[in-house]
């Protein structure tokens, strides 16, 4: 053992030697904190979150819904819109009047997508529409303020 463990050290001062000692004593390591932070980027949230659940929500309530699991679908996608709320109040923009405007549209979609489980929880399927119309203007209201040339329409066939 003894003889191993020498020879071990041997190694790790060669390595060093050949100016390889920081990949060998830092490994990737997550950098672990308990404060919020951002780490994707706006965008991948828009792509990844906001345009499929507005999607799916939009064709599930073209017409209202028959299955009872249609009705828990709903609700899902409505929750991670809110959520997305949760993940744009952790990155605003910069400055502070846009920050403002940002925080408040982040908040409205929180809101209204919050609105819309509600709806769907109770299958009210007018409750849910009106809802799904707020959370679509939220939407643009968010991308207009932001001059981001992308148009929310709930109930556009696509
Ligand atoms: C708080 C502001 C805000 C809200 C609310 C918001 N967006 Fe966005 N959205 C942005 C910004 C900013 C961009 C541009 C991101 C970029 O290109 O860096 C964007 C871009 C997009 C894009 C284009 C992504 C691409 O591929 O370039 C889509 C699609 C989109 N949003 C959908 C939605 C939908 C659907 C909702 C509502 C459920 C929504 N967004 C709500 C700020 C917002």
């Amino acid at each position: 053992m003894a003889r191993i463990r020498g020879l071990g050290f041997a190694m790790v001062v060669l390595l060093s030697g050949w100016g390889l000692s920081q990949v060998q004593s830092q490994p990737l390591k997550p950098k672990l904190s308990t404060r919020l932070e951002p780490v994707a980027e706006t965008k991948l949230l828009m792509e990844g979150i906001a345009d499929p659940n507005a999607r799916g929500l939009a064709r599930l309530l073209a017409d209202k819904p028959r299955e009872a699991e249609a009705w828990v679908f709903v609700r899902g996608q409505s929750l991670l819109l809110a959520e997305l709320g949760n993940l744009l109040l952790l990155r605003p923009p910069k400055t502070r009047a846009a920050e403002d405007a940002w925080m408040a549209h982040a908040a409205e979609l929180r809101g209204y997508a919050t609105t819309l489980a509600r709806a769907a929880a109770a299958k009210d399927y007018l409750a849910a529409r009106s809802a799904l119309a707020d959370v679509a203007n939220t939407c643009n209201r968010c991308h207009q303020t932001f001059r981001v040339a992308i148009r929310v329409d709930p109930f556009a066939e696509d």
